[in-house]
This record gives C-alpha cells, sequence and structure tokens, in this order.
C-alpha cells in the first residue's frame, strides 16, 4: 500500500493548485462523481479528487482488503479480535437467509427477539399493557448512555414525523439534573422506564436506574423494561425475565440501534414503521456486499474521507444535516465514528502508519450558519463538510420552509467551493474557496431513509478502518478514564489525596462542597 499512498499524495501535490471548480469544466463531473442507490444520491463531486485519484483509492481499498474483511464480517469471522468477537449487527436487519455464527444461524432468535419486541410494542401503544395501578402508561423514560442512548434519542427525533406513540425522554447523564429534568414533568404512576445497557454495569446508567426505581415507588419493577446482554444482571436488578430483551455480545454498543436498543423508537414510531427502518439499513448493505468498490456509496464516501485525512490532512470533518429532525445524528456519528476509528494502534497492535479517524463535529442547518460557517467559509482550516438533505419535507402547508432550506443548501456547498474575490480589495470580505463538500440527497426523512443513512455510515467508518489497518469494533479508550473516576470517589467525598498530582488535589481542594 506504500506505493499508493505516495501516489497518492504526488497526485495531491499535482493537483493542490487545481480548483475544485476547475473540474467542472469537464460537464460530466457530476454523473461521473455522484452515486445513487435505492433512491438516495451521493454527489462527491465538490471535492479536489479527480479520475486519477479516484482510480487509485479504489486500488487502496482493494489492496487492503475491504472485500475480503467486507465477507469476513458478514459471514460471522470474529474480526474484532481484541474482545474475540464476531461484528454481526447486520444480522438483526438481515433479510438474506440464515447469518452463521460458529456453525448455527442466528436468525431464529434475531427474529424471535423483534417479535418480541413488536408484542411488547404493540400492546403498550394500545393500552393492553397498564400501569401497576391498572391505569394507562402514556410516557416513557429511557435511561443508557453512550450507544444505549444516542441511537434511540436520535431515531426517535428523526421519525418525528411518524411518532404516533407514548412521549419518550431519554437519560444519559450522571448528572442528578438530566433524571430531574427529564422526570419532572413526567407522571410516575403512568411512565415505563427503560433501562438499556449492554453491559448493566454502566455507572451512569445504573445510578440512574436505582434513581428512576425509587421514584416510581412501590411496583416499580412492574413498569421497567431491561434491555441488556448481561441476564444475571438484569434479574439481579430485579426486573422480571419477560420484561428483559436480550441481544448478543455480536452486537457492538454504536451498532445497537438496529435490535432491542432501539425499542424506544418502536415504542414511539410502532412495529410496523421500526421494520422500514430495518429494511433501510438492509438495503444499504445488499448495495455495499453487490456494488462494485467505484460504484459503492460506503467505500466512495470512506474514500473522501481518507483522501481529506490522510492526503489532503484536514483535521476534522462536519456533518451538517439541512433536516431538522436529524439534529441529533452529528451527535450519533461522532459515537459512532470517533468511538470506532480514534485508534493510534493497528489490529494487529502495532502503531498506525497513516493518521485515524479524524474529529466529527456538526449541527442541524440551517442553525450552524449561524455560529460556526464563518469558520467554515474563513478560517485558517479546512473542513470537509457533508451536508445532507431531502428533497420533500412533512410540512405541506410549509412548502416555503422548505424550498429555502433547500436553497441554503446548495448555497453553503457552492459558496465554499466557488469563493469569493473582494469586490472593494478589503481582505475581510474575501472567500477562499476551493473547499471540499459532498451532499446526501433522499426524497424524505422516512424509516427506510433513516437506516439507510445509518448502514451508510456504519459502512462507511467499516471501510476506513480496514484501510487504516485498526479495529473499529473495540473501544478500549474508555476504560481508564472510567477506572480512575471509581478510584476518585473516595476521594471526593474527603479521603486522602497527597498521592495525587498538585492539580487533582487542587481542584479537589476548590470542589470540596465542606
Ligand atoms: O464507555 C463507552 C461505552 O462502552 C460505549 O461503547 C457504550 O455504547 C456505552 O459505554 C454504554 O455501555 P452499556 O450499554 O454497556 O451501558
Amino acid at each position: 500500500m506504500d506505493t499508493l499512498w505516495r501516489m497518492l499524495r504526488s497526485n495531491r501535490a499535482v493537483s493542490e493548485d487545481r480548483s475544485i471548480l476547475s473540474l467542472f469544466d469537464d460537464p460530466a463531473r457530476f454523473d461521473d462523481f455522484s452515486v445513487s442507490t435505492a433512491g438516495m444520491l451521493l454527489d462527491y463531486s465538490k471535492t479536489s479528487i479527480d479520475t486519477d485519484a479516484r482510480r487509485l483509492l479504489v486500488q487502496l481499498a482493494e489492496e487492503a482488503g475491504v472485500e475480503a474483511q467486507r465477507e469476513a464480517m458478514f459471514g460471522g469471522e470474529k474480526i474484532n479480535r481484541s474482545e474475540d468477537r464476531a461484528v454481526l449487527h447486520t444480522a438483526l436487519r438481515n433479510q438474506n437467509g440464515p447469518v452463521m455464527l460458529g456453525g448455527a444461524d442466528v436468525m431464529p432468535d434475531v427474529r424471535a427477539t423483534l417479535t418480541r419486541m413488536a408484542s411488547f410494542a404493540s400492546a403498550l401503544r394500545n393500552g393492553e399493557i397498564k400501569a401497576a395501578d391498572g391505569g394507562p402508561i402514556t410516557e416513557v423514560i429511557s435511561i443508557g448512555i453512550g450507544g444505549s442512548d444516542l441511537g434511540p434519542a436520535m431515531g426517535v427525533k428523526a421519525l418525528g414525523a411518524y411518532h404516533d406513540g407514548p412521549k419518550v425522554r431519554f437519560v444519559s447523564n450522571i448528572d442528578g439534573a438530566h433524571f430531574t429534568e427529564a422526570s419532572k414533568r413526567a407522571d410516575p404512576a403512568r411512565t415505563l422506564v427503560i433501562v438499556a445497557s449492554k453491559t448493566f454495569t454502566t455507572i451512569e446508567t445504573m445510578t440512574n436506574a436505582e434513581t428512576a426505581k425509587k421514584w416510581l415507588g412501590a411496583g416499580a419493577e412492574s413498569q421497567m423494561v431491561a434491555i441488556s446482554s448481561a441476564l444475571d444482571k438484569t434479574a439481579a436488578f430485579g426486573i422480571p425475565a419477560d420484561r428483559v430483551f436480550g441481544f448478543e455480545d455480536w452486537v457492538g454498543g454504536r451498532y445497537s440501534i438496529w435490535g432491542p436498543i432501539g425499542l424506544p423508537i418502536m415504542l414511539a414510531v410502532g412495529p410496523q414503521c421500526f421494520g422500514e427502518f430495518l429494511d433501510g439499513g438492509s438495503a444499504m448493505d445488499t448495495h455495499f456486499c453487490n456494488a462494485p468498490l467505484a460504484e459503492n456509496m460506503p467505500v466512495l464516501l470512506a474514500l473522501t474521507g481518507i483522501w481529506h485525512r490522510n492526503i489532503c490532512d484536514y483535521p476534522t470533518r462536519a456533518t451538517l444535516p439541512y433536516d431538522q429532525r436529524l439534529s441529533r445524528l452529528p451527535a450519533y456519528l461522532q459515537q459512532l465514528d470517533m468511538e470506532s476509528n480514534g485508534k493510534c494502534v493497528t489490529a494487529d497492535g502495532k502503531p498506525v502508519t497513516q493518521l485515524t479517524g479524524p474529529v466529527i463535529w456538526g449541527q442541524a442547518g440551517t442553525n450552524g450558519q449561524h455560529a460556526f460557517y464563518q469558520l467554515l467559509h474563513q478560517g485558517t482550516n479546512v473542513v470537509p463538510c457533508e451536508f445532507m438533505v431531502a428533497a420533500e419535507g412533512f410540512e405541506p402547508a410549509l412548502q416555503h420552509h422548505h424550498e429555502l432550506l433547500k436553497a441554503n443548501c446548495l448555497a453553503q456547498s457552492e459558496a465554499l467551493m466557488r469563493g469569493r474575490a473582494s469586490k472593494n480589495m478589503r481582505p475581510c470580505r474575501e472567500f477562499p474557496g476551493n473547499r471540499p463538500s459532498t451532499t446526501l440527497a433522499y426524497k424524505k426523512l422516512t424509516p427506510f431513509v433513516l437506516g439507510q443513512i445509518i448502514a451508510l455510515y456504519e459502512h462507511r467508518v467499516f471501510v476506513e478502518g480496514v484501510i487504516w489497518g485498526i479495529n473499529s469494533f473495540d473501544q478500549w479508550g474508555v476504560e481508564l478514564g472510567k477506572e480512575m473516576a471509581t478510584a476518585l470517589v473516595p476521594l471526593v467525598q474527603g479521603a486522602d489525596a497527597s498521592d495525587k498530582d498538585g492539580s487533582t488535589q487542587g481542584l479537589l481542594k476548590a470542589l470540596d462542597a465542606g
């Protein structure tokens, strides 16, 4: 791969002074540098990638073994080597026959869990499942953090146009303010509390779960549901087995939205819409597994990422959905990408030879335009921008809003690329331009489209990880801070801190409430 990296850098050296805009001298540029699947279009023509660069990037993916790794993942091999686990979240949305793991098909269990979720969701939504006092359940509080929170919280918001079930609130932070604020307008007699934690040991979730149990009062367990891989721990917590939805260790936390962790979404929008969400993910899987690399949407999105990170040296990238209901997507993708690809050793434990995951950040447009776009247009760091926009909104009476939204999205990518010379020679009015972006365009934010988007980004992260030679499915980097927090609790409560560094001792004193 070294030769390819070198050739790519030479290509960049040659093309660096060429404007992105000049690439459109070729009238076929847009058609040639965009890719479609199942009604979704990814335009990557507003980047500096030219035909040679794309050919080299595709070769890079080939040489890195993307196709073999893809087969290994879908085939149930233990590609998460540091945790000795398969990576089969795709089975949760699979519609293509058996998925084998260690000689057995996992699909019967996957379908059985989905059926249980659907029965539970329907019964709760139609009032058959009642609160401890026999009254209706009208609200849900879902407690979880990281992958056990970001996915359902993002999904419930994203599918707001389909939300016809109970109100769903989310509590993640260990800060007591979060539970207090979420529960303050809820009635414990009418609320179902979901405790979502793969491990059922996460300190934030278990602390909030204990608080919720007290808040619910007598009969709390009958108004609680657990979602976890640790069935012994859910039982020890006191949640009856028929209120526990389990999932396997081959579903990583940040990839778990497709199964029981997605229950809050199913409660909000119903089993049918949730099924359409799974269909969308499955459609993207089919495309990812079958399309040639040079016409493969997740692969091409990954290769633009590699180009910007490794060849252009851009340290961050922005996720900019022009779709208010996707306002939680940047945070969701931040975990998906940064927890997966923020690694400095390879899957073999050697130092990486290329820069790995960039900083992922963003916000829904148009709000960001009035906050940080100043830096996008005139700052000293170039930030590749990933725009998303729907052809149609859900508010026919507000059609003009949607037209303005689309115009703003297109204006931003054009302005970033085109820039503008100052008319009156004032440098502060100049826009350097030549700043890259991609745009993902889709008809409407349906459950199916949401499934496509999430699966697209999962596979993009996977392909980038394969090219960097890292394990995208572990997260050892979160451990040290967790261990130190546990050790610091007694010190916060007043125990001797003399073996701590000066800063920690000083801060402990400053934060001593006594
Ligand atoms: O701390 C990181 C992490 O392990 C994530 O990977 C995970 O999504 C989150 O914590 C929550 O973990 P759990 O579902 O086990 O509570």
